[in-house]
């Protein structure tokens, strides 16, 4: 992928989403999302991250999967900084409640930095990764977005999931959804689709930019459309 930071508007970072889901519409599996993918999914995922000033993740997401230092071979750092970003790429944290599952492997990295927005007066405990930790009354993600863009932050990737995805969408807040269509039908509805929590305010429509085939995998690329496409009537 093309480095997006060139693409950002003024008042947050170019904002892409990623991610995986049954053909079917379902993003995890007992609980969790690494049994859909295999080795092409998880490097469309590493390369990225390779182009991302930081890389946000729903707390839930979080808690699910655990997470460890976003970029872990040294050729990607390395091309990173050949390209003009930071070696590691910051993980970003929203939550109003400050509810941080603190035990993940995200903080156990010495080299990853962390930072969490949070509408809350909230301290982080010793944890080995770098922690800033920045309170917004009212917190909302335009306003996260915000003062990530005025840290220098010009393109965020978004790692889900469903319920941070539906009010970064029902906000106008996405450039661009990268979806991994996963050969696999699972009919389980307790698992969620790309987006929970309830029907968004306006459909959302998509352009398809590409489409890539590796093995039964699909890789999905769509841009955020700005107007509604128009429905056609019979005549
Ligand atoms: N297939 C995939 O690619 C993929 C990717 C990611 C996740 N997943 C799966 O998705 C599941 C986790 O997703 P999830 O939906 O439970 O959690 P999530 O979207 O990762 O995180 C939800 C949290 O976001 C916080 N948040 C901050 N601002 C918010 C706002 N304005 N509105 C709503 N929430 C806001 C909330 O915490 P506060 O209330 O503290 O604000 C909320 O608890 C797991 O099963 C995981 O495996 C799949």
């Amino acid at each position: 992928m093309e480095p997006p930071h060139d693409r950002a508007p003024d008042d947050r970072p170019f904002v892409y989403v990623n991610m995986i889901e049954t053909l079917d519409g379902h993003v995890a599996l007992d609980g969790r999302s690494n049994a859909l993918g295999d080795a092409a999914d998880l490097e469309s995922l590493l390369e990225l991250r390779s182009v991302a000033d930081a890389v946000l993740i729903g707390t839930g997401t979080l808690r699910a999967e655990g997470y460890a230092r976003l970029v872990g071979s040294d050729e990607r750092r390395a091309r990173r900084r050949a390209l003009g970003l930071a070696g590691d790429p910051v993980a970003v944290l929203i939550s109003r409640r400050f509810d941080i599952p603190w035990e993940t492997g995200l903080f156990a990295a010495p080299e990853q930095p962390v930072l969490i927005y949070t509408a809350v007066d909230g301290e982080a405990p010793a944890v080995t990764a770098p922690v800033e930790v920045v309170v917004l009354p009212g917190l909302t993600p335009a306003t996260a977005l915000a003062d990530l863009r005025r840290r220098g932050v010009r393109s965020l990737l978004c790692e889900g999931g469903p319920t941070l995805n539906r009010t970064l969408f029902a906000d106008g807040l996405v450039d661009e959804l990268f979806i991994t269509l996963a050969p696999l039908l699972t009919g389980d509805d307790a698992e969620p689709s790309l987006i929970a929590g309830g029907r968004l305010p306006q459909p959302v429509d998509l352009q398809l930019a590409s489409a890539r085939q590796v093995g039964s995998e699909l890789f999905l690329r769509y841009a955020v459309a700005t107007h509604r496409r128009p429905v056609p009537t019979a005549a």
